[in-house]
């Protein structure tokens, strides 16, 4: 049932202590982040996976700031009282001023509580300087898909010893610098355990195994939607249940009680 009282950022870092897995679910429209909150959904992310689900293009760097400011008003009209994280599209945020313009949009124009961006390096200062001026940020590790010409495909990260430390070490100064959630994307379960037991801020994991404090999904891999190869890390829901709503329980249930993702959705 969708929730009375507005969930917060504090909530979520309570869920971590209490080892309660926070549930979250990409949503780009009114109508489907209505039918997310309802499932009980704890966090609603538009992702910049809307430029390959919903815009058909091969990658997330076609999208702009102009679109993921439209897509939040609309998952804002459908779902008032969740609490929604805007991704900040490629090159938003390469410089600090920019990026604080940019934050500013996706949470005056938008509606979002909470900004999305990808990788660490010259975005710790970034994120310093966003979280130094109220802007609640999350940031997002492992496989970024904004790099995804740089990284040479949509690959596993951190499998070596060296990439694992390096991750390991950019969560910590992610979490220094200000974040208040981490994703971490197609990482070992191991690392990801590792992580989320080294910092005190809530991982949100997208294949990354068990062991984060929560999960996050594409709402369309969910459901079967997505067209082309399946990655490992996504089950469809609606296959097993046979509607959307049951569906969405479904996953909401499978993730709080551990079912979700199982060792066929991880790596090692
Ligand atoms: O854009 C997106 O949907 C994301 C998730 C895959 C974490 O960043």
């Amino acid at each position: 049932m969708e929730r009375k009282k507005k969930m917060t950022i504090s909530t979520l870092k309570k869920m971590k202590k209490d080892k309660k897995k926070i549930v979250c679910l990409t949503a780009y429209d009114a109508s489907f982040a209505q039918m997310i909150a309802a499932a009980g959904v704890d966090v609603l992310l538009v992702g910049d996976s809307l430029g390959m689900v919903i815009q058909g293009h091969g990658s997330t760097t076609p999208v702009s700031i102009a679109e993921i400011v439209y897509h939040s008003q609309c998952v804002r009209r459908g779902a008032p009282n969740a609490l929604i994280i805007a991704d900040m599209p490629f090159l938003s945020a390469a410089n600090i001023d920019l990026a604080v313009t940019n934050a500013g949009l996706l949470m005056q124009q938008g509606g979002a509580e909470i900004v999305k961006v990808e990788g660490a390096g010259k975005m710790i200062s970034v994120v310093e300087s966003l979280s130094e001026q109220g802007i609640p940020v999350c940031g997002h590790l492992g496989l970024t898909p904004q790099s995804v010409h740089k990284l040479g495909g949509y690959k596993v990260q951190g499998r070596d010893e060296q990439s694992a430390e390096k991750i390991l070490l950019d969560a910590t100064k992610l979490e220094e610098a200000g974040a208040d959630l981490l994703v971490l994307e197609c990482v070992p379960e191991q690392l990801a355990q590792e992580i989320s037991l080294n910092i005190s801020i809530p991982t949100i994991g997208i294949g990354a195994g068990v062991y984060c404090d929560g999960q996050v999904l594409v709402t369309y891999d969910l459901l079967g939607l997505s067209h082309g190869l399946r990655p490992r890390f996504v089950k469809d829901f609606l296959a097993e249940t046979g509607d959307i709503s049951s569906a969405m329980r479904k996953y909401v249930e499978d993730v709080r009680n551990e079912k979700f993702p199982a060792s066929e959705h991880s790596f090692s």
